[in-house]
């Protein structure tokens, strides 16, 4: 397993990439925005690919570097459903598995710090966000925190995993840079023995500032959108109503991952290229895709929610396939 944590050092946040091994697909947790050439260069230097990429709730102190990361290397943005955040590729909840080529990431739901937060799993190690720092925590006096169900989210969630787990926090302020569960169970200062008055009594009284780059950091962390929407401006777009009108024939491309059609099935006639494979699907004449398109056909992607399949058409314009286009909005369980 390839674990690699940066630090920004001006807002003393920490990012990690993870991936299986050398030359697999890649994640990338908490990116900050200054950060994305390390990134790249790192990436670049252990033959990595980044797929995807997540923030564990919307960051107040420092602009996050999801949207600059999938501009330049088309990795999908994951959000989870209680995120205000604009355009993610895919949506999780509570107890869903990312896959990344090797192994899962589980989202655990621990609001209280944001009502968004989320905190992520996988083989003995937890990527707390802001929810659990070591021998600290995270605020809870803004973004619809609350310091009661942090209490709830870290006893209740991260205190019952294995006390060996290694605590991967989203910042520390101290020069650490990992815990473990067991040590946050016996020594954190605010949860060790404490009810959860006591600490809902430690957070009300903390008075602290508000993070400098609060006001701008915010409102522009909720737009990932930037820059894709733009982009599509030439591109054919259709709406699920057009496809029966449709003159040219057409194949019609499911992105999503195979966990995602379970819920909604495909639409009539579409293959499957999950999104993530693509990039081998135009480069091999073979594949369903190409022998489509080199038959005359219009390719048309779609996915959950239209920001795969906006990608997908960067990409197919980049490898010289003109003619194509994309289902506006997507085809998920709210719209089927
Ligand atoms: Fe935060």
């Amino acid at each position: 397993m390839i674990l690699k944590q940066f630090l920004d050092d001006t807002s003393k946040t920490f990012t990690y990439i993870l991936a299986a091994a050398e030359g697999k697909d890649a994640i990338i947790i908490d990116p900050v925005l200054e950060g994305v050439d390390d990134y790249l260069q790192f990436l670049g230097s252990h033959n990595l690919r980044l797929i995807k990429a997540l923030d564990t709730h919307i960051h107040a102190d420092h602009f996050t570097g999801l949207s600059r990361l999938r501009e330049l290397t088309k990795c999908m943005i994951i959000a989870s459903q209680e995120s205000a955040v604009e355009l993610a590729s895919q949506r999780i909840k509570d107890g869903d598995s990312l896959e990344v080529d090797g192994f899962e990431l589980k989202a655990i739901y621990t609001p209280g710090h944001t009502i968004e937060s989320y905190c992520f799993y996988t083989q003995g190690f937890i990527f707390t966000g802001d929810t659990l720092f070591i021998r600290g925590n995270g605020r809870t006096d803004f973004q619809n925190g609350s310091a009661k169900q942090l209490y709830e989210s870290i006893t209740q969630k991260l205190f019952i995993l294995p006390a060996d787990t290694v605590v991967c926090p989203g910042h520390d302020y101290k020069g650490e840079n990992f815990s473990t569960i067991g040590r946050e169970i016996e020594q954190n200062p605010r949860l060790a023995g404490k009810t959860c008055e006591e600490f809902i009594e430690i957070m009300n009284n903390l008075n602290l500032p508000n993070p400098k780059l609060m006001d701008v950091a915010v409102p522009a962390n909720l737009k990932t959108g930037t820059g894709l929407k733009e982009s599509l401006h030439k591109s054919i777009i259709f709406n699920r109503s057009d496809l029966e009108n449709i003159k040219h024939s057409f194949l019609l491309v499911d992105l999503r991952e195979a966990a995602e059609i379970g819920k909604t099935g495909m639409l009539p006639g579409a293959v499957h290229i999950p999104y993530k494979d693509l990039i081998h699907a135009i480069g091999d004449p073979n594949s369903s895709l190409m022998q489509a398109y080199n038959k005359g056909d219009m390719i048309i992607f779609y996915c959950a929610y239209g920001e795969r399949s906006a990608l997908a058409i960067k990409i197919a314009k980049e490898n010289k396939l003109e003619k194509v286009g994309h289902l506006d909005g997507g085809f998920h369980k709210g719209n089927t």
